[in-house]
């Protein structure tokens, strides 16, 4: 290898400037040639022998390449067809500078991949400017048109990521809309079905006493109407109170308001409210003990340890309800475990989204929403809900909550 190139040769040209390659053995050519060509907008490197121009080839990206034909070792036409054999320099043009006749412009072969053309020695300044010129200006289009080309592709990758987020923006409205649609259909239904149950009441009540039927209105009868209206009532109550849950859940307003709460009373004081149902199917066992106190919102908690427990009463068999409290860490954790029908494992996640229900049965069961809403709360809270269960041996919820309560922003719980 010959020896470097000078240092001047490898600065980083600005990004508008042309690249020219002068290749010849004589300095005094090169001096001659660049001094002929050299304009703000060019930058010339020169290399003393086809060697060297290749190393420089390989470095650097060229408008144009200038070689002498007449060179010791490897002449101007050996190079050039280097070059047309490389990918990287195939395409440079090149002028050959030659001293010798036209009858030369036969000797090179390589004419059918890139532009070639001569200028004969001696050089007259004015026509090696103006070939430099054209060959710039044709290097110019062609990055102009690549780029041109580059920005049509880049816009036409965003029109194709636009269409594709439209696309996907179109399904989930679709989805949206069919949520709310079977929403619509299930709520009014799941709403009417009490209300019917409250009007045929009514209705049966006024005709007995437009026929004076007061045999029908003694007291423990009365009793048990009221017993019944009441729930009727708050069925449509809690009915309610979900499809308000599910709103503010959707729009990201469940609100939770921590204060000091002891989960023991409050699980004590749930089950108190169950006494009757659970009195149905042989008991509740409640171990809890005192002082799990944490930063919880008592009411939503009271949610959570109701639903859990409808559902233990709802798909339970009949069969008793156990219920544990334990301090595990920084948490508490809470069982709720029931010996009915049980979850089959494909359905274990699906369950936990709104209107999926396992049983399928429609009779049972209400709209679905209580786990879902149960896990928006739990996880409000920082904490998690798992199941675990046996279709025909029954089933356990398990909520894990930080004592410490909601993360404030920014806060992160071990
Ligand atoms: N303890 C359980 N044992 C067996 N299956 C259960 C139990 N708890 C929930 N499931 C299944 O999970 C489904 C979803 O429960 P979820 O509480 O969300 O809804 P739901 O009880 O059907 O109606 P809602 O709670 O809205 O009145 C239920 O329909 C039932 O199939
Ligand atoms: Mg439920």
């Amino acid at each position: 290898m010959n020896a470097p190139p000078s240092a001047h040769l490898f600065a980083a040209p600005p990004a508008a400037r042309a690249r020219v390659l002068l290749v010849d053995d004589r300095i005094e050519n090169l001096v001659a040639l660049e001094a002929t060509i050299r304009r703000d907008d060019l930058e010339v490197l020169r290399a003393r022998s086809g060697d060297e121009a290749l190393e420089l080839l390989l470095r650097h990206d060229f408008a144009l390449a200038m070689l002498d034909v007449q060179m010791p070792g490897m002449n101007g036409f050996e190079l050039a067809e280097l070059m047309r054999g490389a990918e990287r320099s195939k395409h440079i043009p090149i002028v050959f500078v030659t001293a010798g006749g036209r009858e030369l412009n036969a000797a090179f072969k390589g004419y059918e991949t890139g532009a070639v053309d001569f200028l004969h020695k001696p050089l007259d300044a004015h026509a090696v400017r103006s070939k430099v010129n054209v060959f710039i200006e044709l290097y110019r289009q062609r990055l102009a048109l690549r780029e041109q080309l580059e920005a049509l592709r880049r816009s036409q990758a965003e029109q194709e990521a636009l269409l594709a987020e439209l696309r996907e923006t179109q399904e989930q409205l679709k989805l949206a809309v069919r949520i709310r649609d079977d929403f619509m259909a299930m709520a009014s239904h799941e709403l009417k079905s009490p209300l019917t149950a409250l009007r045929l009441q009514g209705q049966l009540r006024a005709r007995h006493l437009e026929r004076g039927n007061l045999a029908a209105f003694t007291p423990d009868k009365l009793q048990r109407m009221l017993a019944s209206d009441a729930e009727l009532v708050d069925g449509l109550a809690r009915l309610i109170d979900d499809m308000l849950d599910i709103t503010r859940i959707r729009s990201g307003r469940l609100s939770i308001e921590p204060a000091a709460t002891d989960l023991g009373a409050l699980l004590r004081r749930v089950v108190e409210r169950f006494a009757e149902p659970l009195r149905g199917v042989g008991g509740c066992t409640l171990l809890a003990p005192e002082g799990i106190v944490g930063h919880w919102d008592a009411m939503r908690l009271e949610q959570v340890a109701t639903n859990l427990l409808t559902n233990a009463l709802r798909y339970g068999a009949g069969q008793p309800v156990a219920i544990a409290l334990e301090r595990q860490g920084e948490c508490a954790v809470l069982s709720v475990r029931d010996h009915g029908i049980g979850i089959r494992a494909e359905d274990s996640a699906r369950i936990f989204e709104p209107f999926e229900r396992a049983t399928g049965d429609g009779g049972t069961g209400g709209l679905g929403l209580g786990l879902f809403i149960v896990r928006q709360i739990v996880e409000a809270h920082g904490g998690r809900i798992c199941v675990q269960s046996q279709p025909g041996a029954g089933t356990t919820f398990r909520v894990e909550l930080p004592l410490a309560g909601p993360r404030r922003a920014g806060e992160r719980h071990p």
